[in-house]
């Protein structure tokens, strides 16, 4: 069976999902959907990947990564050690080969690409590309990072782990949408 992306992304009105190194908002629940999402395996003896480029691992504050019961896994193109708090790869299709074979092999029930631009551009046109879980919050915030275009052939569904309808926190809206390729057969 193929091993799918799985996008988990929170981006604001105009698509903002980053401004400084860090995120524009503070959405707790939110944070904790994000955690649940890319944490929880149905295979307790299995883990999850954490997918990202290396600008977004900088971003982690110090004391939270590696993110905790997931493998961590960092995109770049240069020659990082990141010890045993990450792996790092130079491509999509690397970590892809990565987590098929050798030690990590038959160990990772998910893999999710938690960002962030370029990295979520490029595993949207992967044929890899499973889902898209899109937070979208009904607000605008200043940002310099933006998520890219969703593809025309991008499609909403449910997903039973995902709450539907309007969320509220402090004062701020937010829906979380699933997407997937029409015609997906992965
Ligand atoms: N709202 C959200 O859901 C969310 C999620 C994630 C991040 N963010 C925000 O987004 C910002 C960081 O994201 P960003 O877009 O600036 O940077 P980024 O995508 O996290 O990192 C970019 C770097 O990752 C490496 N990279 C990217 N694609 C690669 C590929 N296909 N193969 C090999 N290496 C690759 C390159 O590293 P090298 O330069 O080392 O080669 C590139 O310079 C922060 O503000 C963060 O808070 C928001």
């Amino acid at each position: 069976m193929k091993l799918g992306l799985n996008l988990i992304a929170a981006a604001c009105e105009k698509g903002g999902i980053g401004v400084d190194g860090r995120l524009p908002w503070k959405l707790k629940s939110e944070m904790k959907f994000f955690s649940d999402m890319t944490t929880n395996t149905q295979d307790n003896t299995k883990q999850n990947v954490v997918l990202m480029g290396r600008r977004t691992w900088e971003c982690i504050p110090q004391k939270h990564r590696p993110l905790q019961n997931r493998i961590n896994m960092v995109l770049s193109s240069q020659d990082l050690d990141l010890g045993d708090a990450a792996i790092v790869c130079k491509s999509i299709p690397a970590a892809i080969e990565m987590i098929s074979s050798g030690s990590l092999k038959g160990k990772v029930e998910k893999i999710w690409v938690i960002g962030g631009s370029s990295v979520y551009k490029t595993a949207m046109e992967s044929p890899n590309f499973h889902r898209l879980y899109l937070t979208e919050i009904r607000k605008y915030f200043e940002c310099d990072t933006f998520f890219p275009d969703i593809p025309n052939d991008f499609i909403t569904v449910t997903d039973p782990d995902v709450p539907q309808g309007i969320q509220r926190e402090n004062g701020i809206e937010f829906e979380y949408k699933v997407y997937q390729r029409d015609n997906n057969d992965l």
